[in-house]
């Protein structure tokens, strides 16, 4: 029982560590980061009328270091921020690389 019970845990924790920035970026994290498009837009071409900025074309280190310092409380807004401290590192990397890539 025991044995089985690791073999259905582990690949959950291999998927765990290679987050999937495009599933963030379109349906959140289901961890308090809601989808980044919601805002952003789908490709990440930003929305003026909210005041969320472009993140399409951004620098990786860019959008991550922006994202840690929301985390912190450093800037953007209250919902930003919330959405920052439901990003592990690994997911911030994640998303940040495929809005970089857009
Ligand atoms: C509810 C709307 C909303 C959602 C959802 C949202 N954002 Fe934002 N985001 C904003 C707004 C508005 C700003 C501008 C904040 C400010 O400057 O005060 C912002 C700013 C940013 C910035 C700073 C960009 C810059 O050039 O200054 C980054 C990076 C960012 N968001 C990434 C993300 C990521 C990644 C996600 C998804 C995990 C996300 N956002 C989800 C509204 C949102």
């Amino acid at each position: 029982m025991r044995v089985l019970a690791l073999a259905v845990f582990l690949p959950g924790l291999a998927l765990a560590q290679t987050p999937d920035g495009r599933a963030i970026a379109l349906h959140g994290n289901g961890n308090g980061a809601l989808p980044c498009a919601a805002c952003h837009g789908v490709n990440g071409q930003g929305n003026a009328s909210i005041g969320a900025p472009r993140l399409a074309g951004l620098p990786a280190g860019v959008i991550v270091g922006a994202l840690q310092g929301f985390a912190k409380g450093d800037g953007g807004n209250a919902m930003m921020q919330n959405i920052a401290r439901g990003l592990s590192a690994a997911e911030m990397r994640a998303v940040a690389g495929y809005f970089s890539g857009l």
